[in-house]
């Protein structure tokens, strides 16, 4: 039988999912891709833990076992893997650490499933073409709406047809604070601070009110999409902060529903993208999303309009999303 080695940068709540998923669907890949999977090193920001037989679940979650420094490039220089999962912090200015690990790995001719967003963000035309030139795969679903097939959905279904347009709803923080204030006529400050006591917004809130969420996933999607090289910064970027109850309710009595969407127009060669606040009658299926539901709108040349909507939204679906990229690879490889 084949073996498929995994190597994961990041090892905090999507990893440990991963691995744990990894762990459960062994006998699937056994029997449906005829390949052993196993996992032979992971590591996190001082610590690593390498063993080209395989590394058990049990063994993973002892972290005091792992050694010191084995990280970084001493890490990706030591672990023999044919397939990395990169699941680290996400840093939108200098797209680190991720994008050391996911260069380092394309270059060493691994497949890349990556789950953190920073150096898809920075780099990714960039990372998509190396990705290309060494004749791996660099796939992103976890990076791109986790669970809602984005790029998957837009590239192999609507594959050969014109796609002039999409939007999505991307940022789950952003509808539970708009609702808030919709259903409590409450002010901008009262709905964010119900989010926060609720663990729903971050204290420091401004990259999910300010739409910094949806911009980086927007760019991501744009770039392995529609093939544009988007400098985040260059989207332009509506924030909630400016909302007042007032307009809220005034939306609310004429039956229309606010979402921050992030979108994407493609006109003669030309791509226009962007964040902002848009407005949804009851009958359009953006105003059945609630809480962290996601929704994803495409209108194409020939077949038509698509929503998709729904999708869980946590490390668990966000490894499982991975675990989709796994599945592509091994599928393309057999
Ligand atoms: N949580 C979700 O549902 C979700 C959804 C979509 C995308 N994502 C993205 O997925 C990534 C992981 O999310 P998470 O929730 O698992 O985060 P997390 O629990 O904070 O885990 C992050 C991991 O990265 C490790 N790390 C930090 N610096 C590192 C370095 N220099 N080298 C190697 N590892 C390093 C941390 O190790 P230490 O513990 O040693 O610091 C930790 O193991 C993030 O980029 C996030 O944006 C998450």
């Amino acid at each position: 039988m084949t073996t498929v080695r995994v190597a994961m940068t990041g090892f905090g709540n999507v990893g440990n999912q991963v691995a744990e998923l990894i762990d459960r669907r062994r006998e699937h890949f056994a029997t449906h891709f005829g390949v052993e999977v196993l996992v032979t090193g992971v590591c996190g920001s001082t610590t690593g833990l390498i063993d080209p037989s395989r590394i058990s679940p049990e063994r993973l979650q002892h972290k005091a076992a792992f050694e010191p420094g084995l990280t970084g490039s001493a890490f990706m220089e030591q672990v023999n893997a044919d397939v990395l999962v990169e699941a680290g912090p996400s840093d939108y200015s200098t797209g680190q650490p991720g994008l050391d690990y996911i260069t380092s790995a394309i270059n060493r001719g691994l497949h890349v499933i990556a789950v953190s967003k920073g150096a898809l963000v920075v780099e990714g035309p960039t990372l998509l073409q190396s990705a290309r030139e060494k004749g791996v795969q660099l796939l992103m679903s976890g990076a791109s709406a986790s669970a809602l097939p984005t790029i998957d959905f837009l590239t192999y279904d609507l594959a050969g047809t014109h796609i002039k347009r999409i939007e999505a709803v991307l940022t789950g923080t952003t509808t539970f604070i708009l609702d808030t204030m919709v259903s409590r006529n409450a002010s901008f400050d009262e709905a964010l601070a119900e989010a926060q006591q609720l663990g729903i917004a971050e204290p420091e809130p401004s990259f999910d009110v300010d739409g910094w969420d949806t911009a980086a996933k927007v760019v991501i999607i744009a770039n392995a999409v529609f093939g544009v090289p988007l400098a985040i910064s260059s989207l332009a970027r509506e924030s909630l902060r400016s909302l007042t109850a007032e307009q809220l309710g005034s939306w609310k009595a004429d039956g229309l529903t606010p979402r921050l969407v992030g979108y994407v127009n493609q006109d003669e060669g030309q791509v226009e993208a962007g964040v902002g606040i848009r407005l949804y009658s009851a009958e359009h299926p953006f105003s059945l999303t609630r809480g962290s539901t996601k929704a994803l709108y495409a209108e194409t040349m020939d077949l038509g309009e698509f929503t998709l909507l729904g999708g869980a939204s946590n490390p668990r679906a966000t490894a499982a999303a991975a675990l989709k990229d796994f599945h592509h690879i091994l599928t393309s490889s057999e």
